[in-house]
C-alpha cells in the first residue's frame, strides 16, 4: 500500500501559499486494510476514510465513469490495481491533479507545474464536463488565485461553457451552489467569480438576479477593497436589487439568515442610510426602526459597515449617533403606572424623534 498527497495541499504548496487541508490518496489497498488500520470509512459512496489521529482525508484511488445525471450519477471503481495516474485522470484541473510521495517527489503526469508556471486553469480531460460543480470550483480558483496572475484556459472555457448550455447546472443543490459561492466570497477578488460565471454563461442559471444587476461586479469589487467581512461582500453584491430580489436569490441560495438579513436591509435601505440630511426626523426615525437597529445592533453595526464600505463619503457616523441618542431616551420615565402600552409606543416615538431633529 502506497499513500500521496494530493490535490490543493500540493498546488498551494507549490505556490507558497498557506495550505489548510491536506488530502491523500491510497494506492493498492481494500477498505478492509484501511478498517484495520483504525481509519474511520466516511464515504458512502465514495471509498474515502479518516485517519485515526490527524483527521486527514484519505481516499482509495478510484475511477469515475457518469452513469446519469447530477453528482450522484456516477459508476465508482476501486479496487487495488487502481493507479495513482489514472486517479489523477478524474480531477478537475491540472493543477490539482498533482501528487507527493513520502519522500516529497512530485507526480505530474498531467502538466500542473507547466500550468501552474503558466498561471493557466486548464482542464485534465474530457470528462471534466462529467461534474457541473467544475464550472463553480474552477470559478472559485480563478478568484483565489487572481492575485498571481491565473486565468483560466479558453478550452476549458469552452468547456465550461457547453457544460452551462447543457442544462446540467440545474441539477446541482443549492447547498453544493452556496459552499462554493460562500467560499469565493472570502478570496482576495470574488468579483473574478462573478466574471468566470458570466464568461462562461453560467450566471443566468445559477445567480439570474445578479446577471441581470449591472453592476453587481463593481460593487463586490468595492467591498472586497474596503477588506469588507463576507456577509458584507455578499449585501454588497445585492445593492441597486429590489427586495424581492433579494429574497429570490436567497432562497434560490439558501443563504444563511445573517447574510440574508444583512442582503435585504442594504438594498432597502441604502439609499435612505447615504442621505440623512434629506429626511426629517420622522424618516430618520424609520431607518432606526425598519433596520431593527434597537434590538440588532450587531447587525446594525454591520449595515453601517456596508455603508462606510461602499460609500466611503457617506456619513456612517451620523446614525451611530443617532442610535446613540435614541438609546438614551428614559423608558422606564414614560412606562408609568397608568399609561397605556399604545401611549408609551407614541411618547417614546415622540422623544426619539427630537433627538433626531
Ligand atoms: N476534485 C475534482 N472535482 C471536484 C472536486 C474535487 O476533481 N468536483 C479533486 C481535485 O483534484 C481537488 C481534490 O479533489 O484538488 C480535493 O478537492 P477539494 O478539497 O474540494 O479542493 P482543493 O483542490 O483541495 O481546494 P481547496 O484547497 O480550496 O479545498
Amino acid at each position: 500500500m502506497k499513500t500521496y498527497l494530493v490535490g490543493g495541499a500540493v498546488r498551494d504548496r507549490l505556490l507558497d501559499l498557506p495550505v489548510h487541508e491536506r488530502d491523500w490518496v491510497v494506492v493498492g489497498a481494500t477498505p478492509e486494510e484501511l478498517l484495520e488500520q483504525g481509519f474511520r470509512q466516511v464515504g458512502r459512496d465514495f471509498p474515502v476514510f479518516l485517519h485515526p489521529e490527524s483527521g486527514d482525508e484519505y481516499a482509495l484511488a478510484r475511477t469515475e465513469r457518469k452513469a446519469g445525471r447530477g453528482h450522484t450519477g456516477f459508476e465508482v471503481h476501486s479496487d487495488p490495481s487502481v493507479t495513482l495516474e489514472q486517479d489523477l485522470m478524474r480531477r478537475d484541473l491540472t493543477v490539482n491533479a498533482m501528487a507527493e510521495t513520502d519522500h516529497g517527489e512530485l507526480i505530474d503526469p498531467y502538466g500542473g507545474q507547466a500550468d501552474l508556471a503558466a498561471r493557466r486553469l486548464r482542464h485534465v480531460s474530457p470528462a471534466f464536463v462529467e461534474d457541473p460543480l467544475r464550472v463553480l470550483r474552477v470559478a472559485r480558483f480563478a478568484a483565489y488565485l487572481h492575485h498571481l496572475g491565473f486565468t483560466v484556459d479558453s478550452d476549458t472555457l469552452a468547456l465550461m461553457r457547453s457544460l452551462s448550455e447543457s442544462g446540467e447546472l440545474a441539477t446541482l443543490s443549492a447547498e453544493r451552489i452556496w459552499n462554493e459561492m460562500a467560499r469565493a466570497l472570502q478570496t482576495g477578488n470574488p468579483e473574478e467569480f462573478l466574471a468566470v460565471l458570466e464568461a462562461c454563461g453560467a450566471d443566468k442559471a445559477l445567480l439570474p438576479e445578479l446577471s441581470a444587476a449591472p453592476g453587481a461586479r463593481d460593487h463586490l469589487g468595492r467591498a472586497t477593497a474596503a477588506n469588507a467581512e463576507p456577509e458584507i461582500r455578499f449585501a454588497a453584491l445585492c445593492s441597486g436589487l429590489e427586495r424581492d430580489q433579494v429574497e429570490a436569490l436567497c432562497e434560490r441560495l439558501h443563504a444563511p439568515n445573517r447574510f440574508r438579513e444583512l442582503a435585504v436591509q442594504w438594498a432597502t435601505q441604502e439609499q435612505s442610510l447615504r442621505g440623512p440630511a434629506q429626511l426629517d426626523a420622522a424618516g430618520r426615525l424609520q431607518v432606526l426602526e425598519k433596520t431593527d437597529a434597537f434590538r440588532r445592533p450587531e447587525r446594525f453595526a454591520q449595515l453601517l459597515d456596508t455603508l462606510g464600505a461602499m460609500h466611503p463619503e457617506a456619513d456612517a457616523d451620523f446614525w451611530r449617533n443617532a442610535l446613540a441618542a435614541c438609546k438614551e431616551v428614559d423608558i422606564a420615565a414614560i412606562a408609568v403606572a397608568g399609561v397605556s402600552g399604545r401611549e408609551v409606543g407614541m411618547r417614546l416615538r415622540a422623544e426619539r424623534m427630537k433627538r433626531l431633529g
